[in-house]
């Protein structure tokens, strides 16, 4: 099985027995403590005359929020049922949802033909891939950006292990973690120690980066709100590695 299969398999599989039962989805923050921080950062680098695509949009909770703020909206996704539950439950009328495998550059560069440069949104999706994939990826976000659009990314930072292996110890392992388990996702590395070579600065202008959190919807019997440590970084394209 090829690695990209691998992910549709898992993916598939964990979004296509979803039930909408509150708490389910471990990652699935109201936008209000999600993509609303998020934009509060990228917002002032990003056109928002250009789309926006989010990349790897789940089930459309944060693309939904996000059409309130840009012209036009695509939420991308490797899983058909997620692309199923995000037309149905996060409509809105500059917001569509299409099957896009971010390991496919050439589908990529199709969307790109067809958009035109677009801002990326990416929340929590680089690190569920396996290292050896994350070049590709880089590869599909430079076609998609193009010579104007800008990235924003999300992921878990360093502090996240041990803060799960705590967590863990602690309170044992939320439900919402264990179903991802249950469906074979197994969480790749990243960090933010990987931006440069990663994103290396002969190809992209690094605009920002920092701290910051997930937010989940896993709450402890302290009351406290599960907020996962991440790390957010902004980026354009290089003009010259057009
Ligand atoms: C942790 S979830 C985050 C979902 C969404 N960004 C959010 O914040 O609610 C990771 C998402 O990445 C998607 N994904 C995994 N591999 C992918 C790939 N190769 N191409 C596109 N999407 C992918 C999964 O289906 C899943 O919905």
């Amino acid at each position: 099985m090829t690695s990209a299969n691998r992910y549709l398999t898992s993916w598939e599989s964990f979004w296509s027995t979803s039930t909408g039962t509150p708490g389910e989805i471990f990652w699935d923050a109201d936008p209000a403590h999600a993509a609303q921080q998020d934009l509060a950062l990228f917002q002032g680098h990003a056109d928002p005359q250009l789309p926006l695509v989010d990349l790897g949009c789940g089930n459309g909770t944060q693309t939904r929020f996000l059409a309130n703020h840009f012209a036009r909206v695509i939420g991308t996704e490797i899983s058909p049922a997620a692309v199923q539950i995000a037309q149905t439950k996060h409509a809105a009328p500059n917001a569509s949802y299409r099957v896009l495998d971010v390991l496919s550059p050439d589908d990529a560069q199709a969307l790109h033909e067809e958009i035109g440069d677009a801002n990326l949104y990416m929340r929590g999706v680089l690190h569920q891939l396996s290292p050896a994939d994350h070049e590709t990826a880089i590869e599909s976000i430079g076609r998609l950006l193009g010579t104007k659009g800008t990235l924003y990314l999300i992921e878990l930072s360093s502090a996240a292990e041990p803060f799960f292996a705590r967590l863990i110890q602690q309170h044992g392992l939320p439900p919402g973690l264990a179903r991802v388990f249950q469906h074979q996702i197994t969480p790749g590395l990243l960090s933010e120690k990987n931006l440069e070579s990663l994103f290396p600065s002969d190809r992209f202008t690094l605009l920002g980066t920092g701290q910051s959190h997930i937010q989940t919807v896993h709450t402890l019997p302290t009351g406290e709100v599960v907020k996962i440590p991440a790390f957010f970084a902004i980026f354009r394209k290089l003009r010259a590695a057009q």
